[in-house]
């Protein structure tokens, strides 16, 4: 039987109901800069587990204060942080979904304002703080930026030892899938990417130096997560830059398949976001979903793909399941302005049966 955007999704033992996830996306919310969920994470999440999602990931939750890309991110750098991130992981259980965590760290694009409060680079009076990156080569923001600063070796060790420690409490925490930000232009994808790598180091140069990184955080986080539980890793597929050294389908392609030998289960295919020269050809429905396909069908591995960009209906979603372009059908932007996206998707689609309608909206559906 063809599998649709309704069929549970198995990763190891755990069941994701559907095929509807929830993208990972910042919040800016927590109060005192403090890194600590709040009610708005848990009523914000909380809602699309109720609107039927069968995966809800959290923002970029980071695994060092440095690693904030603005201030009022989340944290999971103490257990006061798993300890306020727990109501949120176990409400979203409550509700059928499965939680998931999105750890993060942002690299030298760490320290910006929120979005409604311009995103400029913020100085150190204005709480901003030095980044850290492969090499001393700032993201050409339009601002002046922070200081860059070369990660040295042992502070490498570090970072892994931030995303194990990330990775174990976020267990506690009571999350079942954890996911790997390696997209974006943020710290891993710094590493992959000869756009921001430059170092001669075993960290940098050829392809199984700059992925280094990424495989000992992904080892690391797969010692702490539970057997049964999958992993997933979040990479941009492409840089979108042709006219330098830079990360690329075939590369993803390759990483794919070593990731999946290190226990990933799930890569979560976005693209872009290393440097502002990236020349995008296209952005419109399922614009990233090739990349997706690609992965998912030239890999010798069988692993797990997931779709994301663009997708807007619940007929595109389940094209893209239907189609086995990818196992995900993973949705930012639409979730925003419809945390019952699954369930008006199961409406639209005639497939009222096949979705989880909690029995306080029946009525309504
Ligand atoms: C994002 N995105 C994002 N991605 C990520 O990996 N971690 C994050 O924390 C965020 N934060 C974030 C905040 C907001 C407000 C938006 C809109 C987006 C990217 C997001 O997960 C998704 O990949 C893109 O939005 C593309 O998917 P859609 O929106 O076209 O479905």
């Amino acid at each position: 039987m063809v599998d649709d955007v309704f069929s549970p999704l198995e990763l190891r033992e755990t069941t994701v109901r559907n095929r509807f996830a929830v993208s990972p996306m910042c919040q800016y919310s927590c109060e005192d800069r403090d890194g600590l969920a709040t009610d708005w994470h848990r009523v914000h999440l909380g809602s699309r587990a109720v609107g039927g999602a069968g995966l809800v990931l959290t923002e970029a939750t980071a695994v060092e204060p440095r690693g904030r890309i603005s201030p009022e991110d989340l944290g999971i750098w103490s257990d006061d942080h798993r300890d306020a991130l727990a109501p949120v992981a176990e409400f979203v259980k409550s509700q059928g979904a499965t939680p998931g965590i999105q750890l993060a760290h942002a690299g030298r694009k760490a320290g910006t304002a929120r979005p409604w409060e311009d995103g400029r680079v913020l100085d150190y009076d204005d709480g901003g703080w030095d980044a850290v990156a492969p090499s001393a080569v700032p993201y050409p923001y339009d601002d002046d930026p922070t200081e860059t600063r070369k990660l040295s070796r042992d502070e490498i060790s570090g970072v892994v030892d931030s995303f194990r420690e990330g990775a174990r409490r976020a267990r506690e925490a009571g999350f079942e899938v954890a996911e790997i930000h390696a997209a974006h232009g943020y710290l891993l994808h710094e590493f992959l990417s000869p756009v921001a790598n430059r170092r001669d180091d075993e960290y940098g140069g050829n392809f199984e130096n700059r992925t280094r990184l990424l495989r000992e955080v992904t080892e690391a986080v797969r010692e702490e997560w539970p057997d049964g539980m999958p992993v997933l890793v979040r990479i941009s597929a492409t840089d979108w830059i042709d006219d330098r050294e830079s990360w690329d389908v075939e590369q993803s392609i390759r990483l794919a398949d070593r990731l999946a030998d290190l226990g990933v289960d799930l890569i979560d295919v976005s693209s872009g976001g290393i440097h502002p020269d990236q020349d995008i050809d296209w952005v419109g429905p399922n614009y990233q979903t090739r990349f997706a396909e690609r992965i998912g069908s030239e890999t010798a591995s069988d692993i797990a793909v997931g779709a994301v960009g663009g997708i807007t209906t619940g007929e595109q979603a389940d094209d893209v399941i239907r189609n086995g372009r990818a196992d995900l059908a993973i949705v930012g932007r639409e979730f925003l302005r419809d945390p019952y996206f699954p369930l008006h998707a199961a409406r639209d689609l005639g497939r009222e049966d096949a979705i989880d309608v909690p029995p306080q909206y029946r009525r309504g559906f």
